[in-house]
């Protein structure tokens, strides 16, 4: 298969960046999207051009380091699919594909189609642990947790900390991320001891890093490749209500109004 590429070149943050034209030729359609990048770059090297810069790391959907803005779609074509699980047999022969780095304020670009997302390290750093001891996996076992409860807490667990859904999202919000990260811990009993300081402490450290607000439009659920759903987000605004009269003060209105 052969395609043209055009491909968002940035040499740092504040650096001017601009679209660049490659070919792709004589690509195997098994190969995955970042192989196919690896061989564009192969030849970028041996021409002595410096080769595309992307993120990466497991290549098998699980750790959240790729991600692309391919086609204007936050990982691309495909529902439920990383940058590194996307095959090249999905796109049309003599295609041209537009590649882009995320794009938010709170997610600088490192490089090309690289971005920093240690904003998100810094929300998780801000309340996604828990204190409680809880033993070694066998000890953990041994807590009774209602398979209903064990069900969400693992639908949330699946959150790969990618940033597609920020990506996505006209306001740039980290909303849904941040509601995974707290419903998967509010389900469970070791949870339970920092829940409402948690949501609390996680929300505001995202408004800090200058994620947007969440206004609804669902972009974020629909890029996610991990099929994170939005109602996460009524359970972690439920959440955020109650820990806000706990704590004596009134929730803003307009997070008041999306509760539940
Ligand atoms: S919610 Fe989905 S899109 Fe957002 S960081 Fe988690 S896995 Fe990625
Ligand atoms: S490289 Fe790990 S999820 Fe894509």
């Amino acid at each position: 298969m052969d395609f043209t590429l055009q491909v968002w070149r940035q040499a740092d943050a504040r650096a001017p960046g601009r679209f660049v034209t490659y070919r792709a030729t004589g690509i195997s359609p098994d190969m995955s999207f970042l192989e196919m990048l690896d061989v564009v770059n192969e030849r970028l090297v041996e021409q002595g051009s410096d080769p595309i810069a992307f993120d990466h790391d497991c290549r098998e959907g699980i750790c959240g380091a790729c991600g692309v803005v391919i086609n204007g779609r936050p990982h691309g074509p495909r529902p439920r699919t990383t940058t590194c699980q996307l095959h090249m047999r999905f796109f049309e022969d003599g295609a041209t594909i537009v590649l882009e780095p995320w794009r938010a304020r709170a997610f600088p670009v490192v490089k090309d189609l690289i971005v920093d997302r240690t904003a998100f390290d810094h929300v998780i750093a801000a309340g996604g642990f828990i204190t409680a001891p809880t033993g070694s996996a066998p000890d953990a076992n041994a807590i009774p947790i209602p398979k209903e409860n064990a069900d969400l807490a693992m639908d949330a667990a699946a959150c790969i900390g990618c940033g597609a859904c920020v990506a996505a999202c006209p306001n740039a919000s980290a909303t849904l991320f941040v509601a995974a990260k707290v419903a998967h811990l509010a389900q469970l009993p070791q949870g339970q001891p920092e829940r409402w300081d948690r949501v609390l402490s996680m929300l505001a450290q995202a408004d800090g890093e200058g994620f947007g607000g969440c206004t609804n439009h669902g972009e974020c659920e629909a890029a996610c490749p991990k099929a994170i759903s939005v109602r996460f987000i009524g359970q972690m605004n439920a959440d955020y209500l109650r820990a806000s009269l706990r704590r004596g003060r009134r929730a803003a209105p307009a997070d008041a109004a999306m509760a539940g």
